[in-house]
């Protein structure tokens, strides 16, 4: 059970409870309007940039100056920055000594943000359109304008006709403006309390804070900023990573089936998580899509300090902003509270799901295209307890004929806790164990952490305490807390002498014991310390630049991953290859260098069914590289559960097997038959899929779209897929899957959205879409997958021991045709491990199939390095076409037509048939026609309509 009394719930946090006491008191009605007005005389706007002073009036008439800034930028996006006056000019004193930073914390940018898309749209058009009111017109065809109201200040953004997002209309604004701590005069004797002396405000947790026994020192007082921003017309809200829920986000403000807290964002170590919450966990990224039929926008929240996320949903027209909208509509609304910082958000308009996942990864990144071996299945537990035994584990999968690419150890490999090291007594020779990997191509993963042991003669930690990169408490020593090595400290990533350290310890002469195929593993980066309030740092605590752990917070855990990623860039001058790096905190960005995962869930049912939602979010959130413990880390799952888990897993885009120190061995060939033989099977599967997930990572990395995708972002017009968050599409492969989640299942239900027929992967059992639901078998060896009519999907079907031996593997087609009798699809190919695809060493094609002829075009662009590739890829073939529901008329016929570019003439290749019976569709299959992966080609079908196909 999770400890309730470990983390704050908004009551007791004073930022929180500030903001919402304001938020009741505005939507009471009776109230002065938000004392927030743009100054119309300081508005300039030139290039697709508005600045601007926004004056708050304070109860006393006193005038505070909050700079703006509204950047209308090149895709479509919107920028709008607000920040404060005093303290932007360090004007203020902070208190108990603190030599903390006195600006608002202005640096998250830095690290979310690529610095791509921040371009003005210079040929936006400004003009006053009241006296109250500006406009901005900008975006495609300048098709988006923002209504900026100046009295109260509040922004209306609108694409074409239609008003989609709205900043400050419930008047929810706040900056808590920087002011003296004025001491209450000493109480009378006679009377029993001192006068209230500055507002009626609650001034409780202005000036300290306590918690679990700790009290945060708050040298700059209250300083919390919040905006509600509100969507009308939209009733879903996907996003704000990371938490354990529904992917279509709950109302938080009480009332039947809501939660009554808001959505946490404040990465932690949260011991046995609880599931359906609004806790926080382990990794924030503040960017939700809000999603109706016909449009999706997006608001990305810059801050990377504690915040809390309000949502409600009203009726349209109980509000005045949604007069007019068509019937059932709801408003959603939301109210977003940090504890610090700038108020620095952006706002994209749309208006697919697809434009606003792109339009959020040109601002903050694409994600990393893995290695290969790192979208393969991954053996771990806590802990393979020595090097013999890691030999053992490895020898035993190839004995059961199991795939794997990594295996991974834990904690208990290093001597006594410090990282860098190895036990001599239990990891006497870890070479000679990577060795034995190596031969398969296997890899290994080693934990490293970012507390360091304080221990006399620990090189490391030592190091780390005479440079002065550490973090360091209010005092401005160096902060010591407990963590899994006892007394630690804790490395400060983001200073850059520490980052640079970091880089050295990584080399091969120095992480002595490691070879080019050990990568990493970054583990309790929120930072979790047993000793802190909330399992953390203090929030006073100190870092680079003298920002307070507060401002940074949720930035902290990326900063130490991007450290790591960095480091295993350079272990050896000459040998660049992509990095592997798993983290457990994250932040926007993140998706860049690490893969996550979603940290200790538990071996049950329901944390298997949790998973699903939380992955498919992770896709939403922009950082799709993601998976959930297979097996569950606490506790023995049961045979079934552990075997339905591994049929999930495989459809994680990461995808690791993980248990705690406590529980049983569970590694597949453990469990007898015949569990063994159907988690070799999902395993396989995993593996034949290999060039269809790795196509799917590269259009994640380009387009920022899911590799595992909802029911909403495949299909957004079907508002009955709008909850749906049980099964999920691959990429663009057409590929839908509903794993199991529940004991005994032997059926699950699948609802089809379009007008299209799919078919069973396995048998090719006909299902037919447009809104239905199918009762689709699903006994214990069967994991139930489907494909959509009109794709194509690339395979390697020759079972191997690791993914690195099927790099020169043939390829088989899976040509699954649509109503019309077509199908597309496309297949990426590169070496899977250095990064010489920068540079055009790939192969990317379109393959499509209409009038009876399968095309293979070419998609990608040329580099210098594309010739020297395609001639290492010359010998890889295309071994096996099938074509799922063949035309009748192609029975009476046993061979197509083969042209390649290059090759002289036509040939033919077998061509045989299989009728269609009972439900199953027809399918025929072209073997071996002798076509390149990489070439130029078509085969022609019976009855093409070009038989000769023209390339
Ligand atoms: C916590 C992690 O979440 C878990 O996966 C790991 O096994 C333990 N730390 C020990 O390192």
């Amino acid at each position: 059970m999770v400890k309730h009394h470990d983390f704050k719930r908004c009551d007791q946090s004073g930022f929180c409870t500030r903001n919402r006491a304001l938020a009741d008191y505005m939507s009471k009605g009776n109230h002065e309007p938000s004392p927030y007005q743009l100054d119309a005389t300081s508005v300039k706007y030139k290039d697709g940039q508005l600045v601007g002073s926004i004056i708050k009036t304070l109860a006393s008439g006193e005038a505070v100056k909050l700079p703006l800034t509204i950047s209308f930028l090149e895709r479509g996006n919107v920028r709008v920055t607000i920040d404060e006056e005093k303290r932007r000019k360090g004007e203020i004193e902070l208190r108990h000594g603190s030599v903390a930073r006195k600006e608002r914390y202005n640096e998250a940018g830095a690290w979310a943000l690529t610095g791509a898309g921040l371009q003005s749209q210079k040929t936006a058009t400004f003009k006053k359109v009241s006296k109250d009111a500006s406009q901005v017109s900008w975006g495609p065809d300048h098709s988006f304008k923002a209504i900026i109201h100046h009295a109260p200040f509040g922004i209306e953004f609108w694409s074409g006709e239609e008003k989609q997002v709205v900043f400050n209309d419930r008047g929810f604004m706040n900056i808590e403006h920087w002011r003296p701590k004025i001491d209450k005069p000493v109480a009378d004797e006679n009377k029993t309390e001192a006068e209230p002396v500055e507002s009626a405000e609650d001034e409780s947790t202005w000036w300290e804070e306590s918690f679990g026994g700790n009290t945060d020192s708050k040298p700059k007082g209250p300083e919390s900023v919040a905006m509600d921003i509100t969507f009308p017309g939209y009733g879903h809200i996907y996003g704000l990573a990371e938490h354990a829920g529904p992917l279509s986000l709950k109302e938080t403000r009480g009332g039947e089936g809501n939660y009554d807290q808001p959505y946490r964002m404040y990465n932690s170590d949260i011991f046995e998580y609880e599931l359906d919450s609004p806790m926080t966990l382990y990794g924030s990224i503040p960017f939700m899509q809000a999603h109706k039929k016909g449009s999706t926008v997006g608001v990305f929240w810059l801050n990377a300090a504690e915040t809390w996320v309000d949502i409600v949903k009203s009726k349209h027209g109980s509000n005045p902003l949604t007069l007019g909208l068509s019937g059932g509509a709801l408003d959603t609304h939301t109210h977003w509270m940090s504890e610090s910082g700038l108020l620095d958000v952006f706002v994209m308009l749309g208006p697919t799901p697809k434009d606003v996942a792109k339009s959020y990864g040109e601002l903050t990144g694409y994600t990393q295209l893995p290695a290969t071996f790192a979208i393969a299945y991954h053996q771990c537990r806590w802990n393979y307890v020595s090097d013999e035994d890691v030999k053992d584990v490895d020898r035993k999968f190839d004995k059961f004929n199991i795939p794997y690419d990594v295996i991974w150890l834990d904690i208990e490999y290093t001597d006594d806790k410090q990282y860098f090291t190895w036990d001599p007594l239990t990891f006497p020779d870890p070479i000679s164990m990577e060795k034995q990997l190596d031969e398969t191509e296997r890899k290994l993963v080693v934990i490293i952490d970012p507390h360091i042991k304080n221990k006399e003669g620990y090189a490391v930690g030592q190091e780390l305490k005479s440079k002065g990169l550490a973090v360091k408490n209010k005092d401005n020593n160096i902060f010591e807390g407990w963590c899994w090595p006892g007394s630690s400290y804790w490395i400060d990533a983001f200073n850059p002498a520490a980052r640079a350290w970091w880089k050295g310890l990584f080399s091969f002469d120095k992480f002595k014991g490691t070879m080019s195929n050990v990568w990493l593993w970054n583990d309790m980066n929120e930072p979790s310390v047993f000793n802190g309030p909330e399992i953390t740092m203090p929030r006073d605590n100190i870092h680079y630049g003298n920002w307070e752990q507060r401002d940074v917070h949720n930035i902290n855990g990326m900063t130490f991953h991007n450290a790591t990623y960095h480091a295993l860039l350079e272990r050896k001058k000459g040998e660049v290859r992509r990095p592997f790096v798993l983290t457990r905190s994250f932040y926007a960005g993140s998706q860049r260098t690490a893969a996550m995962w979603t940290g200790d869930n538990q071996a049950s049912w329901s944390h298997l069914a949790a998973s699903l939602p939380m992955t498919l979010n992770q896709g939403v959130s922009g950082f799709p590289f993601g998976g959930a413990d297979v097996g569950g880390f606490f506790g023995n799952p049961s045979k079934e559960l552990q075997t339905r888990w591994y049929q999930a897993g495989a459809f994680y885009p990461f995808f690791r097997g993980h248990a705690h120190i406590d529980t049983r061995r569970r590694e597949p060939y453990m469990l007898g038959e015949p569990y063994t033989t159907i988690m070799t099977n999902a395993l396989r599967l995993r593996y034949a899929l290999l060039p269809a997930w790795y196509t799917a990572f590269q259009e994640a990395s380009t387009d920022g779209y899911p590799i595992i995708r909802s029911q909403y972002f495949v299909h957004p017009d079907d508002e009955k897929g709008y909850t749906i968050d049980d099964q999920l599409y691959l990429g663009s492969t057409g590929l839908l899957v509903k794993p199991v989640t529940t004991e005994g299942a032997e059926s699950v239900d699948i609802y089809l959205s379009d007008d299209e027929n799919y078919f069973d992967y396995f048998d090719y059992t006909i299902y037919s879409g447009g809104s239905k639901i199918h009762k689709v078998d699903a006994p214990l060896h069967k994991l139930p997958i489907l494909m959509q009519g009109g794709h194509i999907i690339p395979r390697k079907d020759r079972p191997r021991k690791s993914s690195g031996l099927m790099k020169w593997d043939p390829y088989t087609l899976v040509v699954v045709l649509d109503k019309k009798g077509e199908a597309e699809g496309t297949v990426y190919v590169d070496d899977g491990e250095t990064f010489d695809y920068q540079h055009g060493a790939y192969i990317h094609r379109r393959f499509s199939l209409s009038g009876g002829v399968l095309r293979s075009s070419d998609i990608g662009t040329k580099g210098s390095k594309t010739a020297s590739y395609l001639k290492t890829m010359k010998d890889v073939k295309v071994e096996k076409i099938i074509v799922v529901n063949a035309p009748a008329e192609w029975s009476t016929y046993t061979e197509a037509t083969v042209t390649e570019e290059g090759t002289k003439g036509t040939s033919t290749a077998e061509l045989s048939f299989h009728s269609a019976s009972g439900n199953k569709a027809a399918w025929a299959v072209v073997r071996s026609p002798g076509i390149r992966i990489g070439g130029v080609w078509g085969i022609a079908f019976p009855g093409a309509s070009s038989p000769k196909t023209d390339l």
